[in-house]
């Protein structure tokens, strides 16, 4: 019984304070960019995520039957949450709203590095404005994070294209809505299955041998003027693509992203620009993906609201600061150890530290009998910079003695005056 359930993790203190170091910089990053920060269930109707489209998401589904005989579904991703909480209040809320979370989404994927059941995604989009400004705000967002805990733009490539790339192409060999969705799905799986398996599955959407060349020649440019050569110069896919281009050199982010028209992201719902985050080396699953998704809301019965976000896994993320060795080395909050000798002064210690937990130290308090080199050892363990010792004599005096566990140095002072 000592193990959980297979691709859940537990988080040990120790892997807690790092969890909540990562989360720190996610939450700080947001708030730099004036995101608010909101919640959901984690528990939601299967209904929210059944699509059509036949993407790996809703093979993956946790889904069951309550005790009420619902059907109900443990969260893959916060982003139909977010919609659902969006349309439900949709009239009283001031646009653009600016909103994150960092939810636990569950997933039945096949366990793998970087790749858990669950996992923790930091989400934050903007809803409410179709500008490509608001694009370019969430790379802002990811590259204040990324700097923040010091990784760079050797480190990491944020890839952007846009599904009206694709979707002109295909528009042109007559390919629109589902087929067009479906076709986004299957490509997207292009680095990961064999080629030939691709095609057949792009073969039995029915696209026929020249449309099939037509999707790999378009997603193997890497440029945006080999897109317009492609695509013409009228293309709007272009012209959209040359704003935030633009805009992301206004951010001053141009060492951070490349166009790569491979990516169109494997989620049916995106309709506009779209990006995934890499590391250079190649070595790690995407650390981040996202984009525009305007008709979302549509899909889900109500009226459509132009929609853009990110969402980000902290696992691969952790996987990078690992092998880069960003993990600081976070001791525990524990900043004053206090002991009373005896039995009979614990009381006293407790008096000690009660009133230093007031002032606002964080306190931990010897429970019970335990030998000097024992304290000693623990208050090095907690990284304690003082420990706070209550001895008959002192005590009698109205004095503790206290140890500087930084530089050894030992004092006697008034109780009144800690
Ligand atoms: P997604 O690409 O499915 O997008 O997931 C986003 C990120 O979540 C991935 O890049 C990865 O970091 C992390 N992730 C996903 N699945 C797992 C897993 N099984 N284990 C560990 N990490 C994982 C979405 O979910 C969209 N809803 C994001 C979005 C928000 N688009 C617009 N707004």
């Amino acid at each position: 019984m000592s193990q959980g359930v297979r691709g859940t993790r537990d988080f040990y203190p120790e892997e807690m304070r790092i969890r909540n170091w990562l989360f720190e910089h996610f939450h700080s990053s947001a708030k730099a960019h004036g995101f608010e920060e909101y919640d959901a269930p984690v528990l939601e109707t299967e209904e929210l995520f059944t699509r059509k489209a036949g993407e790996e998401i809703t093979q993956q589904l946790y889904n069951f039957e309550d005790k009420g005989g619902r059907s109900v579904a443990l969260r893959p991703e916060m982003t139909p949450s977010l919609a659902r909480m969006v349309m439900a209040k949709a009239g009283a809320l001031a646009f653009p709203i600016k909103w994150y979370s960092i939810p636990q989404c569950w997933r039945y994927e096949r366990t793998q590095r970087g790749r858990g059941r669950e996992h923790y995604q930091w989400n934050v989009d903007i809803w409410g404005t179709d500008c490509i400004e608001a694009d370019a705000e969430l790379l802002s967002v990811l590259v204040h994070f990324f700097k923040s805990v010091g990784l760079d733009s050797d480190d990491l490539v944020i890839q952007i294209s846009s599904r009206k790339v694709l979707e002109e192409v295909l528009g042109n060999l007559g390919i629109e809505g589902e087929s067009f969705s479906q076709t986004c799905i299957i490509v997207d799986k292009m680095d990961k299955l064999p080629e030939e398996s691709v095609e057949a599955q792009l073969a039995e959407l029915g696209h026929s041998p020249d449309a099939i060349s037509t999707i790999r020649d378009t997603l193997s440019i890497r440029d945006l003027n080999g897109l317009e050569n492609s695509l013409g110069k009228s293309s709007s896919a272009v012209s959209e693509l040359r704003s935030l281009f633009t805009l992301i050199e206004g951010y001053g982010l141009s060492d951070w992203v490349s166009f790569d028209a491979s990516i169109v992201r494997g989620l049916a719902y995106y309709t506009g620009p779209v990006f995934e985050v890499r590391d250079r080396a190649g070595n790690l699953r995407a650390i981040c993906g996202g984009g525009r998704y305007d008709r979302l809301i549509g899909t889900l019965g109500g009226k459509n609201l132009p929609a853009t976000g990110f969402g980000f896994g902290d696992m691969v993320v952790m996987e990078l600061l690992q092998e880069k060795g960003l993990i600081p080395n976070i001791g525990s909050v524990v900043e004053d150890v206090v002991f009373g000798m005896g039995s009979e002064l614990r009381g006293s210690a407790m008096q000690v530290a009660g009133k230093l937990r007031q002032s606002g130290r964080n306190v931990d308090l010897i429970l019970e009998d335990k030998k000097m080199k024992w304290i000693f050892k623990h208050a090095e363990r907690c990284n304690a910079s003082r420990l706070i010792m209550v001895m008959p004599d002192e005590w009698s005096n109205g004095n503790v003695k206290i140890k500087d566990l930084n530089t050894g140095n030992e004092s006697t002072i008034p109780f009144k005056e800690l």
